[in-house]
C-alpha cells in the first residue's frame, strides 16, 4: 500500500494505491490562502502541515489500513513556494510566500537592469520573474536583516513545499528536496544539477558550506527518509518518491518518451513536455525544466505555465458569487451558444507563458447589454483553454512539430465543456485518463518505483488508461475569429 500526498496551492488531497494500482481511500483538505496586499499570496507553513497530516489520517482511514501498514510514501507538492524555518525548533519564522506572489517583482526588475536576464535563464532554464522561489528568499532577507543573520550562522533551512514536508514527516531529521523541486528555485544549475553558488551570490543568499541554508537535492525515486512515529502517525515509513507537482504529473500520465505532452488544469495551467536526457536549447516563452527520470539521473522537460486557471472558477464562485460549486460551470456553459463577444483574461498574478507580464491584471472586455452569468461563466472557462493554447502554439514551435495530440489531468479536466472546447481552439486530440490525478498518481509511481514495488517498465495499467478523448470540431475560421478576440483582449489587460 502507498500513501500519495499531493499538497497543492489550494489544499492538500492524501490517496492509499493498493499494489495493483486500485485506489482504495482519499482525502481532501483546503489549505487558507492569504492575500495581505494587492498581487500577494501567502500561507502559513504550519497549517500545509497540520492540513497535511490531517488528510493523511483521514485517508488511512478510508481505506482501512494504519500507517504501520505502509510499504512507502510519495510526496509531490505545489513547486517554488518559499519557506524559511528555525533549525532547532522546526519553527517557521515567516509566512510561507506562495508561487504566485508577486511582492519581489521589483527585485527581479532590479536585475533584469543589471543585464542578468539572459545569463540566468541560459544557466538555470528558467525566466527571471518572481514566480520562482530565490527572488522570494532574496526578498525575505532584505525585508529583514535578522533572517539573514541567523541564515548565516547555519540556524535556517529554506525548502519548498516538499523540503517542509519531508522535514516535518522525519521529525526534523532529514533537510531533503529532489531535483525537479530544485531547478524551480533560479538557485540550480540546469546543466550540472546541483545548487549553484553563482545564483546564491546574484540573489543575496547565504553560500551553502556556511549556511546549510538548501536542502540537499535527491532523485525522485529513491529512499529519502523514514517517517518519525512520534510526527507522523505512529508509524515509521519510508518516503520513496518527492517530485514537483507538474512533473509528477508528467511522469503520472506516462509521458516519458521525448515529446509526449500533459497539460495539468490546477490552480494555474502546466503543460509540459518530456525532452529526454539531452538538455533542450532554450524554448522561446517556454522554460526547461528537470523532469522525473527513474531510469538514472535526471531528465529534462520543457514547460510553459498559466498562473491563473482552475482557480478563475474559484473566483467565480468565492469573489463573484457567480456560482456555487466548481462543476456546476459545465451546464452553465452549455446553457449558451457563445459569450456573445465577452472575454475574461485572469490575470489575477499578472501574465505567465508566453508574456511573462508581472504588472497585467485581470480584465473584462466586449461586455454588452444582454451579457450575463452564463456568458461570463462560459468566458471564464474559455479563457482558461485560451491560455492553455498558446502554451501549446509555443511548444510545438519548441518541439518543431505540430502537436496532434495531449494529455490532460488536473480538476478542471473534468469538466466536458472545457476540455470539448480546448480541443476545437487548439485543433488536437484530447486525451482524458480515468485516473485524472496524475499527479497524484505520479508521486506514487514513484514512491512505488523507489520501494521496490514496480518497475518503470511494469507499472499497474489501471493508472495510465484513458477514459475519453475530445476531437477538435470547430471550423477553421471560426477558430480564428475568436482567437483574434482573445489576442484582443490579452493587449487590453496588458494595457491596463
Ligand atoms: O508551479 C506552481 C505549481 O506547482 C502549482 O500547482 O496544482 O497547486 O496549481 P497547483
Amino acid at each position: 500500500m502507498i500513501l500519495s500526498i499531493d499538497q497543492g496551492t489550494t489544499g492538500t488531497t492524501a490517496f492509499v494505491f493498493a499494489s495493483n494500482g486500485d485506489l482504495i481511500g482519499r482525502s481532501y483538505s483546503e489549505l487558507p490562502n492569504y492575500y495581505p496586499r494587492p498581487g500577494w499570496v501567502e500561507q502559513r507553513a504550519d497549517e500545509i502541515w497540520q492540513v497535511t497530516l490531517r488528510v493523511c489520517a483521514a485517508a488511512l482511514e478510508r481505506a482501512g489500513i494504519g500507517a504501520t501498514d505502509l510499504t512507502a510514501i510519495g510526496i509531490t507538492n505545489q513547486r517554488e513556494t518559499t519557506i524559511l524555518w528555525d533549525r532547532q525548533t522546526g519553527a517557521p519564522v515567516c509566512p510561507a510566500i506562495v508561487w504566485q506572489c508577486r511582492r519581489s517583482a521589483d527585485i527581479c526588475e532590479e536585475l533584469a537592469r543589471a543585464g542578468k536576464g539572459d545569463w540566468l535563464r541560459e544557466r538555470t532554464g528558467l525566466v527571471l520573474d518572481a514566480y520562482f522561489s530565490a527572488s522570494k528568499l532574496q526578498w525575505l532577507f532584505r525585508d529583514s536583516p535578522e533572517l539573514l543573520a541567523r541564515a548565516r550562522a547555519g540556524d535556517l533551512c529554506f525548502g519548498t513545499v516538499d523540503s517542509w514536508l519531508i522535514w516535518k514527516m522525519s521529525g526534523g531529521r532529514a533537510h531533503l528536496t529532489d531535483h525537479t523541486n530544485a531547478s524551480r528555485t533560479l538557485l540550480y544549475n540546469l546543466e550540472q544539477k546541483r545548487w549553484d553558488p553563482e545564483l546564491l551570490e546574484v540573489f543575496g543568499c547565504p553560500q551553502l558550506q556556511e549556511s546549510g541554508l538548501l536542502p540537499e537535492v535527491m532523485p525522485s525515486a529513491g529512499h529519502f527518509a523514514d517517517t518519525d512515529p512520534e510526527s507522523f502517525l505512529g508509524a515509521t515509513v519510508p518516503i520513496c518518491g518527492v517530485a514537483g507537482d507538474q512533473q509528477a504529473a508528467l511522469f503520472g500520465q506516462g509521458c516519458t518518451r521525448p515529446g509526449d505532452i500533459k497539460n495539468t488544469y490546477g490552480t494555474g495551467c502546466f503543460m509540459l513536455a518530456f525532452a529526454g536526457a539531452e538538455r533542450p536549447p532554450l524554448p522561446q516563452g517556454l522554460l526547461a525544466t528537470i523532469a522525473c527520470d527513474v531510469a538514472g539521473g535526471p531528465a529534462y522537460a520543457i514547460e510553459g505555465a498559466v498562473f491563473t486557471g482552475g482557480s478563475a472558477v474559484q473566483w467565480l464562485r468565492d469573489e463573484m458569487g457567480l456560482i456555487q460549486q466548481a462543476a456546476e460551470t459545465e451546464v452553465i456553459a452549455q446553457s449558451v451558444p457563445n459569450t456573445r463577444g465577452v472575454y475574461l483574461v485572469p490575470a489575477f498574478s499578472g501574465l505567465g507563458a508566453p508574456h511573462w507580464d508581472p504588472s497585467a491584471r485581470g480584465t473584462v472586455c466586449g461586455l454588452s447589454r444582454g451579457a450575463g452569468r452564463a456568458e461570463l461563466v462560459r468566458a471564464t472557462l474559455e479563457s482558461i483553454a485560451y491560455q492553455s493554447d498558446e502554451l501549446a502554439q509555443l511548444m510545438a514551435e519548441a518541439l518543431g512539430v505540430p502537436i496532434s495530440h495531449m494529455r490532460v489531468d488536473g480538476g478542471a479536466s473534468a469538466n466536458n465543456f472545457l476540455m470539448q472546447f480546448q480541443a476545437d481552439i487548439s485543433a488536437l486530440r484530447v486525451e482524458r485518463p480515468r485516473q485524472i490525478e496524475s499527479t497524484a498518481v505520479g508521486a506514487a509511481l514513484l514512491a512505488g518505483i523507489g520501494a521496490g514495488v514496480w518497475t518503470p517498465g511494469e507499472l499497474p495499467e489501471c493508472l495510465l488508461e484513458i477514459e475519453r478523448d475530445f476531437l477538435p470540431k470547430m471550423a477553421g475560421a471560426q477558430r480564428e475569429e475568436l482567437l483574434s478576440g482573445w489576442r484582443r483582449a490579452v493587449a487590453a489587460c496588458r494595457a491596463f
